[in-house]
């Protein structure tokens, strides 16, 4: 980039700013001193203008809803599999079978999403780094990886893992990566690759925004952005030459995840689906997750935020909410579907959310604003579903599978406190399973790279526990 370089406004650029009619960088770009016009050169240069285009759209629009959405009134919830349930049309144990199978022929790999910022909780890092062990303060990145290390252990194959990262997380996860020897995972089974920014605009005028004199404000393109930055990085190819078949996706934030369960796994092979999603039974409209409903015959993931209160809050005649399979986040994808939804670029559409975003004003002084001044544009992995020729929706028990760590401490859900409570109340179900007693008011972890389920538990039956331990820890 010569002319950044030198403190000029690269003619292409400056022209595609004309046109997408950004006339206040214009203004700005005059005033800069010669080194923030060579980083904001930079950052200009990475702007794909057609989508900055599509973006404006949306912001003229002025809503959150997402376009395109079909009419819900129309929609049902799809049939679900229920995890461990005798009576599914496929028996559980001929799903766990298939699913260990795979897991022992080494053609199932992983991806873990964490390039989020994580602004809700409110934590200097990323959330992979947050320690969020119950007893043993273990990270989020220790508990997860423990499972792909509990699983080489039990199948004898390892799980090649892709770790999404994004320029909030990337070198932060890549140094704790090196420091903690890849968590015990083989590190030439892992692949770190990383998700593009979006830039965020003024959600009044459109208007680029910057977050410093010299840099765009930019925000990760949401775990959505897994798509593109995957097929770009190398990495579908990667899982490819590590004998990959089929890759299950999970976040960051839930250290209950139970992405390798093979159950799971062996309804997602037994149907041929090209994608799979663990759903947990919603019970009260309000929980904040999204619903996965048929709708003329397509599957598909409603935010919570796209489905009206009403229909929200609409109960069968048994009760039951009539959109009751609540996204957990937790997928799995053929890999040559990933491959085919890579080949397009218009597979995930762009999803608006107005929030505050700091940024530099007209007489250059840096803002930072307490309610929402700004558009951000993420997308969405479960947007994938509708192009899937075939979906396998499977319904597990929230309190095995779903504990997220969202929002900072005093919040009402999601909370560190919230997040060690599921913990301790799974490690205490599994140990009872044995035989195994804890007092009351004790807290008991699981070592997550030992045991899986109960069977991984060596303690002897009668046994209690009376002060707080980590459970499978040598
Ligand atoms: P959330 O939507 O909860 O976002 O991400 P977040 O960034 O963690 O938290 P807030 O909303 O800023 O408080 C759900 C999962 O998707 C990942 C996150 O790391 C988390 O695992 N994610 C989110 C990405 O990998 N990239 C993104 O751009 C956004």
């Amino acid at each position: 980039m010569p002319n950044a370089a030198a403190g000029v406004l690269e003619p292409r650029i400056a022209a595609a700013l004309h046109d997408a009619g950004q006339a206040a960088l214009l203004a700005a770009w005059d005033r800069l001193e010669a080194a923030d016009r060579r980083t904001l050169g930079a950052d200009l240069s990475a702007v794909d203008w057609d989508l900055l285009r599509e973006m404006r759209a949306l912001q003229a629009a002025g809503t959150t809803a997402t376009p395109g959405l079909p009419d819900l009134t129309r929609a049902f919830t799809p049939p679900c599999l229920v995890l461990g349930q005798a009576d599914n049309p496929i028996p559980p144990g001929r799903a766990v079978e298939r699913g260990t199978a795979a897991l022992a022929a080494g053609s199932v790999g992983a991806i873990l999403v964490a390039g989020g910022q994580g602004s809700r909780l409110g934590y200097d890092g990323p959330k992979g780094l947050y320690p969020v062990g119950p007893v043993s303060k273990a990270t989020l990145f220790q508990m997860l990886l423990g499972k792909l290390v509990a699983a080489r252990r039990r199948h004898g194959r390892d799980v090649p893992l892709a770790i999404m990262t994004s320029s909030a997380t990337d070198s932060a996860t890549r140094d704790f990566l090196a420091r903690e020897n890849s968590c015990g995972l083989a590190p030439d089974r892992i692949f770190v690759f990383r998700q593009a920014d979006l830039p965020a605009l003024d959600a009044t005028t459109g208007q680029l925004l910057r977050d410093r004199q010299g840099r765009l404000a930019l925000a990760p393109d949401g775990h959505g952005g897994m798509l593109t930055a995957l097929a770009r990085s190398g990495g579908l190819d990667w899982f490819a030459s590590q004998g990959v078949e089929h890759v299950v996706s999970f976040q960051v934030d839930n250290p209950l995840a139970m992405p390798l369960h093979p159950e799971f796994l062996g309804y997602h092979l037994l149907t041929e689906a090209d994608f799979s999603t663990q759903v947990i039974r919603k019970r009260e409209p309000g929980e904040r997750v999204g619903a996965v409903v048929d709708c003329d015959g397509v599957h598909r993931v409603i935010e919570y935020s796209d489905l009206p209160p009403a229909l929200a809050a609409d109960r069968s005649a048994d009760g039951r909410l009539r959109f009751h399979a609540g996204s957990i986040a937790v997928h799995a994808f053929a890999r040559a579907f990933l491959e085919r939804a890579a080949a397009h670029r218009d597979s995930l559409p762009l999803h608006i959310a107005f929030k505050a975003v700091p940024f530099v004003d007209e007489r250059g002084e840096r803002i930072v604003p307490r309610s929402p001044n700004a558009i951000k544009f993420e997308r969405f992995i479960f947007d994938l579903m509708p192009l899937a020729r075939r979906v396998c929706v499977v319904e597990i028990d929230a309190a095995d599978g779903f504990a997220p760590l969202k929002n900072a401490a005093g919040a009402a859900s999601d909370t560190e406190a919230h997040v060690h409570a599921a913990l301790v109340d799974h490690a205490r179900r599994l140990l009872a399973r044995r035989g195994i007693e804890v007092a009351e008011g004790v807290a008991v972890e699981l070592d997550t790279a030992r045991i899986i389920d109960e069977h991984d538990i060596s303690l002897p039956a009668g046994t209690r526990i009376e002060s707080p331990r980590v459970v499978g820890r040598a």
